[in-house]
């Protein structure tokens, strides 16, 4: 049977009926693939959640979805979403085949240019304010209040219940619960939706246990681990370059309740993640994806996670978004040549 996206795969987990209009690229159903690399350095088995095959090319797309799909069924004409990056690229396509307008509001000069590229090709308003993103957030609930403009960040509930579907996926996809779910944490929606999507399988009996979900923000942008906002948040990961997250007692209540935990990895975890998982596993993501996998490489080191644990590492967006950091931080560099055949037989050693 055709795969139909995830409103019509989980249609009875979510709030939609018959009079709901789907509008959908058929996301979600994104590879579970086992990392054989990361599996012998951690002595667990570890998955990789690659949601950067969605649509779009993150997992924003899941919960788009729906949130497009009720903003039809409601006759609203336009939405709106503050951004850094893979919301307004999500939200603009879906948008766009919606036939809704899209206004998209980021933090100048901070956004992957492959971001950009998807929002204005998609034909959204954008409008790059001098500010961050929790600025431009703060913005858009103003105007969502005041305006005929339907919001779809992560406070639309909308966001959250298509993108439980993650967990769901997950946990079909396994045929198990993993002991340990890593994810990077920005606005704290994702957290959120999974441990959702986790506890709904639970309560209907899908699963019979829970996993511990254990969350990393960037050391620059750690307000949750730190306990307080950051004023201006600062990471190479410009995808969760947060310092208010809008879940952010969700996110704290979906560690303490699975008995997990939300740390700090550094700029250096991350771009070391980064390569390691390109060159290792073959996948390329984004910085801020790579988080999770600095954090599993972390946790392991401290002795936090036990051998043989079941591990799945959410990659949250891929790596083609943003080639600009890929290669300024590549371990691989070009060699350049005269073009002639000797020069590059010597230069590779035969
Ligand atoms: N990874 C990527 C690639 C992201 O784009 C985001 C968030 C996150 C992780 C964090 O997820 O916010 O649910 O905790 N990006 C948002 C955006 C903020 O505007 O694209 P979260």
């Amino acid at each position: 049977m055709m795969y139909k996206g995830v409103i019509e795969t989980y249609r009875k987990y979510l709030p939609v009926t018959e009079n709901t209009p789907i509008i959908t690229f058929f996301e979600g159903n994104t590879p579970l693939i086992f990392s054989r690399h990361l599996s012998d350095e951690t002595k667990c088995q570890v998955y990789l959640k690659f949601e950067g095959a969605n649509p779009t090319g993150s997992f924003k797309d899941r919960g788009m979805t729906l949130a497009i799909s009720k903003a039809v069924e409601a006759k609203k004409k336009a939405v709106i979403c503050a951004s850094t990056g893979n919301t307004s690229a999500s939200a603009a396509a879906y948008a766009a085949q919606a036939g809704l307008d899209c206004i998209v509001i980021i933090p100048e000069g901070k956004i992957a240019l492959g971001k950009l590229a998807q929002a204005l090709m998609h034909g959204a308003k954008v409008f790059e304010v001098a500010g961050n993103f929790d600025q431009a957030l703060d913005l858009v609930r103003k105007l969502g209040e005041k305006y005929p403009v339907e919001i779809v960040n992560s406070i639309n509930p909308y966001r959250i219940e298509g993108q439980k579907t993650g967990a769901f996926e997950i946990c079909d996809q396994l045929q198990a619960v993993p002991d340990y779910h890593l994810i990077p944490v920005g606005n704290a929606g994702n957290i959120t939706a999974y441990w959702k999507g986790y506890k709904e399988y639970y309560d209907r009996k899908q699963i019979s246990k829970l996993p511990k979900m254990t969350g990393f923000q960037a050391k620059g942008a750690a307000p949750i681990v730190l306990g307080h906002i950051v004023e201006k948040p600062e990471t190479i990961a410009t995808a969760i370059r947060i310092g208010n997250p809008a879940s952010w007692k969700q996110a704290e209540a979906a560690a303490a309740d699975s008995g997990g935990s939300i740390s700090i990895v550094t700029d250096e975890e991350i771009i070391a993640a980064y390569n390691l998982i390109a060159s290792k596993t073959g996948v390329f993501c984004e910085p801020a994806s790579a988080a999770s996998v600095a954090g599993l490489l972390k946790r392991v080191k401290e002795g936090k996670i036990a051998d043989g644990s079941l591990i799945v590492c959410i990659l949250t967006g891929h790596g083609l978004k943003d080639p600009d950091t890929a290669v300024k931080n590549c371990t691989t560099k070009t060699v350049k040549l005269p073009c002639k055949l000797e020069a590059v037989v010597r230069e590779l050693g035969y």
